[in-house]
């Protein structure tokens, strides 16, 4: 299933890469451009009655290990569209900043509350902590991976397993009960790439991400507003065509605020 040799560099569509942050801070302030180049543009704050104009506060993970790769364009696009529109983001590179996806012997319980994360020795992880805590407060969250082997990279599949735990995304009274899930975010965008056409992923695979995301895991945490696209074919595509994806991508992360 994995895609062929060749890997063309993402060729840049004009997104703000360099200044932008992901190492998990909130940053209320968009970055600014030359004067005149913001669009005018409705913030989440705007939404809903005065008293409730708080910025909208989204959790953004990427998953991919090459610096320069599409999925880091595209996860580089959203994060700074998000931002424009007045959300605090925190947007976390997961191989960046070295999440470690291993789960350890305490951390395999699913129906008790997890404690304090914390390795066999009792040591605490502070930034296995910081993630719980981030995520459970998030308004939204969104997801930017490759397809790999029908899988996301294993650093998302450790982050997922690793963060959200009873006590942090659900709730269950008995290991064969329904959870329920205790996320306050009620929406997710997760944006995937692949090689393989829409039909034969469909026909062939049964698009596991499809259930992976939409079924198994952002429901069991109470989000069932889950949109999900996947730019294909990606390992081939022209400068051209990765604009237009990242346009796309642009509009999908303004929307997840309406
Ligand atoms: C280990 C590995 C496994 C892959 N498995 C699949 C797969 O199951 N289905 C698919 O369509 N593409 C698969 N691919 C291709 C990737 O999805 C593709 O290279 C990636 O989406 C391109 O984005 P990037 O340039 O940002 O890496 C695989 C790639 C790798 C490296």
């Amino acid at each position: 299933m994995p895609g062929g040799t060749r890997a063309p560099q993402h060729v840049a569509g004009g997104t703000a890469a360099a200044v932008l942050h992901h190492n998990g801070t909130w940053l209320e302030s968009p970055p600014s451009g030359p004067p005149g180049t913001r669009r005018p543009i409705a913030t989440a704050a705007d939404i809903g009655p005065p008293e409730k104009r708080v910025p909208m506060r989204i959790a953004a993970y990427l998953a991919h290990p090459r610096p320069g790769s599409f999925n880091h364009a595209v996860f580089d696009a959203v994060v700074d569209e998000l931002r424009q529109h007045g959300c605090r983001v925190r947007a976390h590179d997961l191989y960046a900043e070295g999440f470690d996806p291993l789960l350890t012997a305490s951390e395999t319980e699913t129906v008790q509350p997890l404690g304090a994360a914390a390795d066999a020795d009792g040591n605490t992880d502070p930034a296995l902590e910081r993630h719980r805590a981030q995520v459970a407060e998030a308004d939204a969250l969104v997801f930017v991976h490759p397809n790999w082997w029908g899988m996301p990279p294993a650093v998302l599949t450790g982050w997922v397993q690793r963060v959200l735990v009873p006590g942090v995304a659900y709730k269950l009274a008995a290991a064969e009960g329904e959870p329920a899930g205790l996320l306050s975010a009620d929406r997710a965008l997760v944006l995937n790439t692949s090689d393989t056409p829409a039909e034969r992923e469909e026909r062939e695979f049964n698009d596991p991400l499809d259930s992976v995301w939409r079924a198994c895991v952002l429901p069991y945490t109470g989000i069932t507003d889950v949109r999900r696209t996947v730019f294909r074919t990606v390992t081939d595509a022209d400068a051209a065509r990765r604009s237009d994806w990242l346009r796309q991508a642009r509009a999908l992360a303004a929307a997840l605020l309406d």
